[in-house]
């Protein structure tokens, strides 16, 4: 999936895209991804998106915290960032849910449909992922499979496993 000290060719370094689906009906509920991903320093970034049929039930935020689970505590990485429109109230419960550290706002550093936009910056860094699991499953239902892919191939592996 991500490599480990040797990088993947550089076609797929800089991007990853998981799809989100129910554990029991494989039904699609949205997607997370990794972008901009650097390397020597071991960051990257998450961006997602979800279903109109899967929204406000915890998806997003769930699917988040299993990939940031997945990328610091399994795959050496360093820091998770995430960046959302001081607007998008949604996407920042998202990242507090997911158990990101809100670290400050960058002044015009988004472009939306409505034009330029400030950003929150949130980060997750493996410290964190303690306080995560000492939340616990309970918080969230696992009812989710995150698999990845990039380019639109690939069907592989799951990131977290549902039920
Ligand atoms: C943002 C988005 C990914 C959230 O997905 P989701 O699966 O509904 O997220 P979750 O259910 O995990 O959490 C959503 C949280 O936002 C809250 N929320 C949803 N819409 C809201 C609104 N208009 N105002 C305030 N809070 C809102 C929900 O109540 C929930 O918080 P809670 O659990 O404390 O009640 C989804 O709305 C989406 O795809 N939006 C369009 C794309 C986008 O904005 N992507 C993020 C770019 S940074």
């Amino acid at each position: 999936m991500v490599h480990r000290g040797v990088p993947p060719p550089a076609y797929v370094r800089r991007r990853h895209h998981f799809a989100v689906t129910d554990a029991g009906s494989g039904q699609l509920l949205g997607t997370v991804g990794l972008k901009k991903t650097d390397w020597p320093t071991r960051v990257s970034e998450v961006g997602y998106w979800s279903a109109p049929w899967a929204r406000g039930r915890g998806v997003t935020a769930e699917a988040t915290r299993a990939l940031g689970e997945w990328l610091l505590g399994e795959q050496g990485f360093q820091r998770l960032q995430l960046f959302a429109a001081t607007g998008n109230t949604a996407s920042q419960r998202v990242a507090e849910k997911a158990g990101f550290q809100r670290e400050g706002i960058l002044r015009n550093a988004g472009y939306v449909h409505a034009g330029l936009v400030d950003l929150f910056v949130f980060s997750l860094v493996p410290g964190d992922l303690e306080e995560l699991t000492q939340r616990g499953p309970a918080a969230m239902s696992r009812a989710l499979v995150v698999h990845w892919s990039w380019h639109g191939e690939g069907d592989g592996a799951a990131v977290a496993g549902g039920g």
